[in-house]
């Protein structure tokens, strides 16, 4: 008899449309593939991307409604932070869509990247306002004039003029003022989510945002913008501008509670009429230590596990599989970071950074780090590890203070080296 895996092939018993075993070469497993897409487990369990304005939150009511307000009071805007991948950007669209629902105001979006500008942010609402930022641009015509000799066959041999003209157009950089962009958007009725602020790199672009925030709330201008990003402070994220801090309220995001996080298995999983028992739930809440996209991570490989299998329960023999594609599907800056951190041959560094993720406080100190290391020697390894020339996997704040660096490395220490 053949045997399909010793020829490399991936072959499966399958049920054909009567309903008899047959065995199937599926080399690239895509029957599978196809159930898992017609069941949408990749619509209800979405860790690469936020959560689409119209859905439901777990938790979070507090943090909206708090937004909303803001975006409903006069001469106020809204601020919001926090860490990376804490649920910023899925609050932020749902909290600017319900505004909306409560208004019925229009409202525009905008996902900054590195190359934004002022003007590139405000392009559409200023469009709106009648103002064509592409169009915002001078052309100069300039003519040289050189004298030529007469060559060879001019009989005269007299000196010549030749004209030579060019015309250039530019479009100088922050042409648009604050007070001007303010002038026009105050026009405008309604709100203006801008999210990801912090990876505008220009410095001039963040105070600009600053100025014109403070101009619209002394007008008290019905155009009204929610700000987001990454950030430790507020202040990070408007680059210190003072005077806007009057007008702005902030809003920090924290981590998500455990009761939190196993709702989002919960909701996921009746919407999937999936079951997945107790246990399983407080695991994957454990393990995402208040990272949501670490939940949606560790849910979403189960439940395709399950589909895979055809069952509907989730039980902890789950797990593990769950565990080990969620870590090869993790975001390549953690993977990175981890793996060049343990790179030494001393153990004691990969001790020290599983005892660090164990503790549930995003800052530790180092006696709580030692008894979490059970006592170990952890003293070199530490200052290696948050040392400038090191891996930087963790970072110190103050004498005997300190935390991960990206605080969603503690999520992924406890799924890689579970303990
Ligand atoms: N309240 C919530 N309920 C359910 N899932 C959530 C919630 N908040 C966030 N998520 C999920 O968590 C993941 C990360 O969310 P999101 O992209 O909103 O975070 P972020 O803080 O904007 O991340 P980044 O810092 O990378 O921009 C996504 O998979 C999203 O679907
Ligand atoms: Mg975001």
């Amino acid at each position: 008899m053949v045997d399909p895996s010793a020829q490399g092939w991936r072959s499966r018993l399958r049920p054909n449309y009567r309903g008899d075993r047959r065995l199937v070469a599926d080399p690239f497993d895509l029957i599978v593939e196809a159930a898992i897409v017609q069941s949408r487990v990749r619509e209800v369990f979405t860790p690469h991307q936020p959560i689409q304005p119209g859905y439901m939150l777990a938790g979070r009511g507090a943090e909206i409604n708090r937004i909303v307000q803001v975006l409903n009071t006069p001469g106020q805007h809204a601020l919001l932070y926090g860490d990376r991948g804490v649920g910023k950007s899925s609050l932020a669209n749902v909290a600017t869509y319900a505004a909306h629902q409560a208004t019925m105001l229009p409202y525009y979006v905008k996902r900054c990247d590195h190359t934004d500008t002022f003007e590139s942010i405000f392009r559409e609402p200023l469009a709106a306002a009648g103002v064509d930022v592409q169009r915002v641009e001078y052309t100069a015509q300039e003519t040289k004039t050189a004298k030529t000799e007469a060559k060879l066959f001019d009989a005269v041999g007299v000196e010549r003029e030749q004209q030579r003209s060019s015309t250039s157009t530019y479009r100088p950089e922050g042409l648009i003022g604050a007070a001007d962009a303010a002038q026009h958007l105050a026009q405008l009725t309604g709100f203006m989510l801008i999210d990801e602020l912090d990876v505008v790199e220009d410095q001039a672009t963040r105070r600009k945002i600053a100025e014109l925030i403070k101009l619209l709330s002394d007008t008290s201008a019905p155009f009204k913008l929610l700000l987001v990003g990454i950030a430790e402070t507020a202040a990070d994220l408007t680059d210190g501008h003072k005077s806007v801090q009057r007008s702005l309220r902030e809003t920090k995001l924290h981590r998500m509670s455990v009761d939190e996080l196993r709702s989002i298995v919960r909701a996921g999983a009746d919407a999937l009429r999936l079951r997945f028992e107790d246990d399983v739930t407080a695991e994957i809440a454990r393990l995402s230590a208040g990272y949501p996209h670490f939940t949606h991570l560790l849910a979403l490989k189960c439940a395709e596990h399950a589909i895979r299998l055809r069952e509907d329960v989730i039980t902890s023999a789950a797990l593990p599989l769950a565990m080990t594609t969620a870590v090869e599907d993790a975001e390549g800056t953690l993977r990175h970071q981890y793996a060049e951190s343990i790179r030494s041959a001393s153990t004691s560094y990969r001790e020290v950074l599983v005892a660090a993720a164990s503790l549930d406080t995003d800052e530790f100190t180092v006696a709580q780090l030692r008894t979490a290391a059970q006592g170990r020697n952890i003293t070199n390894a530490l200052s290696r590890l948050s040392s400038d020339g090191g891996p930087t996997v963790l970072r110190r704040l103050s004498r005997g203070v300190y935390r991960f660096t990206d605080p969603r490395m503690r999520s992924y220490i406890r799924i890689i080296e579970p303990f």
